[in-house]
């Protein structure tokens, strides 16, 4: 039987690339050019699946206007908030994500934009780099110590709660918001707040771990940042639409909210400009899964799901239909 005809809509590691090849007929991105969606459209053309990433909009029309041989679409990642799931399952196109295999890489992370953050890690290393640092002086550039205090998670699910262990070695105390209230031995003492509003209000340093949904955007907002603590810090590895661009940089520029580590942004990669001149955000380039070891991983998920679907078994990652 011939092999399915696969388009990898970006450049993958080399020993993904190599798995793929190997296993498909794969049409390889060795540019990583970011296709628009026509010239996408042209070379799904003849394809049975697709592996994409956050950058592909995967929106209603596409997925209208792809080929009907196309019964599949892997995403290189764990969020699928870039993929219209339910014009897929009117389709009846499976689509499949990478969980679990992003968690560590992603905590970490997390905890660097919260060290970073908490330390006023950016007007230090600028005051190195344009070469202004005169002294070590007993009250200069104090940040302030992230040991002990209240870590409200929004979001306590995988990665949540890989960010709840490592924030425990630091001494804080977990908070977490959910939809649902986790099993105690999964809760590991953390403290649930029914609403998101209470979880606001108990959190020296909220980070954002819940998914990207209608029910979740915009939630950091004017509204709800002002229930956080005075001098609070936000963090975010999740999605940029969750948060309020206007409102923290309001908040962060009147030192209302203290500082704030972003990982993710509105309209990437074109961040709101606000963010930019404010010495109290720690800003990283959706950073989060970039490891060579997670970026294999993920690679190789995505595969893996691919394999399923082809050979006629349910892909473990399935999230529609
Ligand atoms: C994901 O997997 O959803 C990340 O945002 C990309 O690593």
């Amino acid at each position: 039987m011939s092999r399915p005809r696969i388009l990898l809509t970006r450049k993958l590691p080399t020993e993904v690339e190599a798995r793929a090849m190997r296993d498909y007929e794969a049409d390889l991105n060795t540019d990583d050019r970011l296709y628009a969606r026509d010239e996408l459209l042209a070379r799904a053309a003849d394809k049975d699946g697709l592996l994409v990433t956050v950058t592909d909009r995967i929106d209603a029309k596409l997925i209208a206007a792809l080929p009907a041989e196309i019964r599949v679409i892997a995403t290189f990642s764990v969020g699928y908030d870039h993929i219209d799931v339910a014009a897929a399952t009117g389709r009846d196109v499976t689509v499949t994500n990478t969980p679990d295999v992003l968690t560590d890489a992603t905590a970490e992370i997390a905890m660097l934009l919260m060290l970073g953050a908490a330390r006023g890690a950016t007007a230090g290393a600028a005051t190195i780099r344009e070469g202004r640092w005169k002294n070590w002086a007993p009250t200069g550039m104090l940040g302030r110590e992230i040991s002990g205090k209240r870590l409200g998670i929004l979001g306590l699910g995988r990665i949540g709660q890989a960010v709840a262990r490592r924030a425990r070695a630091f001494n804080m105390t977990i908070h977490y918001h959910n939809r649902n209230r986790l099993r105690p031995d999964a809760e590991e003492g953390a403290v649930f707040h029914a609403d998101a509003a209470s979880l606001f209000r108990a959190s020296d340093i909220l980070s954002i771990h819940c998914a990207s949904t209608p029910e979740t955007r915009r939630i950091v907002n004017a509204e709800t940042l002002a229930l956080l603590p005075s001098g609070a810090i936000v963090v975010n590895t999740a999605r940029g639409d969750i948060v309020d661009d206007d409102a923290l940089i309001a908040a962060l520029s009147s030192g209302r909210i203290g500082a704030a580590g972003l990982d993710v942004f509105n309209n990437e990669p074109n961040l709101h400009p606000g963010y930019l001149g404010l010495s109290n955000a720690f800003l990283l380039p959706h950073l989060g899964s970039a490891t060579l070891e997670t970026r294999n991983a993920m690679g190789f998920r995505a595969l893996d799901n691919l394999d399923d679907f082809f050979a006629g078994r349910p892909p473990r990652d399935r999230v529609a239909p």
